[in-house]
């Protein structure tokens, strides 16, 4: 038997292939009163949570949700908390919340968020500036808020919802593409720190990643040629959401087929790929007259498919592998 202890610096093998403790944890959902946020909720209380914070700024839709999740789960503890993390104050205000409540959070989960298609002088500053306050200012805020003490207990999860816009540019959608991209970058680096926090730590920071999915995003927005591709159910993107936190991955694309884009995101030249979204998000309005190509873009286009076509033949096998090193799960 080996009697050689692991160097105190040694990253710590975060519980992969072992299930988020649910029963013992309290979490914190933001962007819980509808869609995926309150899917997830839904998930949550099925795997046994605790008590759970739900957050968002519809009282009655809070209201409504808790009720449903006690009469379903009558020894779960459910909490509304409700703010506008528009407001630069919401983070801290929720934290006096979950305070006064004597709740201390194991779970955060970063979902509220909101975007806008269109053009981007039409959008404007207004609604830009709301969602970078919301997709990205609050999340970073609750998680500096709440990580800390799951750092110092040695136990905790920070769950943060992103999209496949977080791989590469949304024309018609580039605020928030860019809010998307903050966030995955924003938990791969959280991650890998939290990867180095001891031996025995276990505090895991996701990213969830899903492609088109069936809720009021953005008011129920039409979203060009994009809204013909397959979407994801809520509850199908929750599922893959704490499926991905009890393996302890730093991210999860929801979908194979989302996931071979994101793959070729990676691939294409960067002016091809910002051309070919363009082409899936231009406004209805709009549709009828796309720019046309030059030169580079074409010689781009055909390197692009070369590429694509050549990555194609060796696909079914890579992407596995692929799938599996990028999840982490080769540390194991
Ligand atoms: N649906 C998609 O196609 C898709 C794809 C990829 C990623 N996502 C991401 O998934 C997450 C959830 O979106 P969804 O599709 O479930 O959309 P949704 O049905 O519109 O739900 C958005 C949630 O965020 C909350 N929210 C919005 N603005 C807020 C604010 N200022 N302050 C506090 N809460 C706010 C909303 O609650 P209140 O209105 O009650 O405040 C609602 O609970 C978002 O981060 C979104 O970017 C969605």
């Amino acid at each position: 038997m080996s009697t050689s202890t692991p160097a105190a610096s040694e990253p710590a093998r975060i519980g992969r292939r072992r299930p988020f403790p649910y029963r013992e944890s309290t979490a914190l959902v933001t962007g819980a009163s509808r869609g995926i946020g309150a899917e997830i909720a839904r998930a949550l209380a099925a795997r046994g949570i605790g008590t759970l914070v739900l957050s968002a700024r519809t009282g009655a839709d809070l209201d409504s949700l808790a009720s449903e999740l006690r009469g379903a789960h009558p020894t779960l503890r459910v909490e509304t908390v409700r703010a506008n993390l528009a407001e630069p104050q919401a983070p801290a205000r929720i934290r006096e919340a979950t305070d006064r409540l004597g709740l201390s959070i194991d779970l955060l989960v970063n979902n509220a968020g909101f975007g806008a298609h269109g053009v981007f002088e039409e959008v404007g500053a207004a609604k830009d500036d709301d969602m970078i306050a919301v997709n990205v200012t609050s999340l970073v805020a609750l998680t500096h808020l709440y990580l800390p003490a799951m750092v110092a207990r040695g136990r905790g999860g920070v769950l943060n919802v992103a999209s496949t816009a977080s791989f590469q540019p949304v024309p018609f959608m580039t605020t928030y593409a860019a809010t998307k991209a903050f966030v995955l970058s924003f938990s791969e680096g959280l991650w890998a720190e939290c990867q180095e926090k001891g031996v025995g730590a276990d505090v895991r920071v996701v990213c969830l990643c899903p492609g088109g999915t069936e809720t009021n995003f953005g008011d129920g927005m039409k979203r060009g040629r994009f809204e013909s591709s397959k979407q994801s159910s809520p509850r199908e993107v929750a599922d893959a959401g704490l499926e991905a936190l009890d393996r302890g991955v730093p991210f999860h694309v929801v979908g194979t087929a989302n996931y071979v884009g994101t793959l070729g995101a990676r691939i294409l030249p960067r002016a091809t790929l910002a051309r070919f979204t363009a082409g899936m998000f231009r406004p209805d309005d709009l549709l009828g007259a796309p720019p046309r190509p030059d030169t580079a873009t074409k010689i781009g286009a055909a390197v692009g498919v070369g590429l694509a076509v050549a990555v194609g033949v060796g696909a079914a096998v890579l992407v596995g592998r692929r799938r599996q090193a990028d999840s982490g799960a080769l540390a194991d």
